[in-house]
């Protein structure tokens, strides 16, 4: 990126915009406002986030009226939802509120952009979910996440008004050690090398413990991490010989280990693409299995 201060102009000039002009919203706006919101990561890019744009005035009116949050007559809204068969679905299980913190990344962006291009708007949690889900004829499957009222600022709110200040808690390293802006913290860049890694004694210490909170995460992750996390462990494995004190490399497994980095991406799109992964490397570590064998 060339320019980062236009970001951190942008993150200045956000605020919860409360009243706003009645201008619209061209459509070319719109579409860079749902292009934001697509933007936004997913955890394990499981696709349950959808959004619904709101121009009609009426049904802005009618949502206004059951979000007793909502001040303002915004000229469109954005509201972010999940589609919980979606989630359930894909993830087989309950992902900690994944979906929850993925709305808020879409909302997030939303709203930023919104400021970049001169917008105002804000989140509104303070809605009848009943009524809002009735008025946008969602599906009983789906959960509204948030709503985000756009439109043009009524009046210059550069130096926007909050109702607290604080709430810019910041520690170091622990919970409870204050970050000081004075602090001179030396970002290390790249790998660390720490010593518990550098003995195989302490790099199969290593991976064990790799493998328990693995299993642990497994318990409640989507369970595509499962497979991921054990070819992982492969990976972590081939690097092992690099601190035998002889070398014994095994080529077989550092090629493998080459092979599982370059399709790392593929659990994220496509699943049978990455089963298919896993099929060819099985057949590859059993011919293997039997070119060992003498066979
Ligand atoms: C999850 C969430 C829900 C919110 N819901 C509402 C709401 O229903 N109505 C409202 O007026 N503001 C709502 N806000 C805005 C907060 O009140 C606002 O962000 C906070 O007071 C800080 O002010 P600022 O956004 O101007 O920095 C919400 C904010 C968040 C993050």
């Amino acid at each position: 990126l060339s320019n980062s201060s236009d970001l951190f102009a942008v993150l200045k000039a956000r605020h919860s915009c409360r009243n706003f002009d009645s201008r619209p919203i061209r459509p070319e706006i719109l579409r860079k406002l749902i292009y934001a919101a697509h933007r936004a990561s997913t955890a394990g890019n499981v696709p349950y986030r959808f959004i619904i744009v709101v121009n009609d005035p009426i049904k802005l009116k009618m949502l206004r009226l059951v979000s007793p949050g909502y001040s303002g007559d915004s000229s469109a809204a954005i509201v972010v939802c999940t589609n919980l068969r979606v989630e359930r679905e894909i993830t087989k299980v309950d992902t900690d509120r994944c979906s929850a913190y993925d709305a808020g990344a879409a909302a997030e962006n939303v709203v930023l952009a919104a400021y970049a291009m001169g917008l105002g708007a804000l989140f509104i949690k303070s809605y009848s979910e009943t009524a809002v889900k009735k008025l946008l004829d969602l599906p009983e499957e789906c959960r509204t996440d948030l709503i985000i009222p756009l439109g043009y600022p009524a009046r210059d709110e550069s130096t926007p008004v909050r109702a607290r200040t604080g709430g810019k808690i910041t520690y170091l390293n622990k919970y409870g050690a204050q970050w000081k802006n004075s602090e001179n913290v030396a970002v290390t860049p790249g790998k660390v090398e720490t010593a518990e890694e550098s003995t195989l004694k302490d790099g199969i210490f290593t991976l064990a413990l790799f493998l328990v909170t693995s299993a642990r995460g497994c318990v409640k992750e989507p369970h595509v991490y499962g497979p991921v996390r054990l070819l992982d462990a492969v990976c972590r494995l081939a690097d092992l010989y690099s601190k035998i004190d002889a070398p014994v490399a095994d080529d077989f497994l550092v090629a493998a280990k080459q092979k599982i980095m370059e399709n790392d991406n593929k659990s994220m799109v496509s699943e049978d693409d990455f089963v298919k992964f896993i099929d060819d490397l099985v057949i590859q570590f059993t011919d293997e299995l039997i070119r060992r064998h003498g066979k």
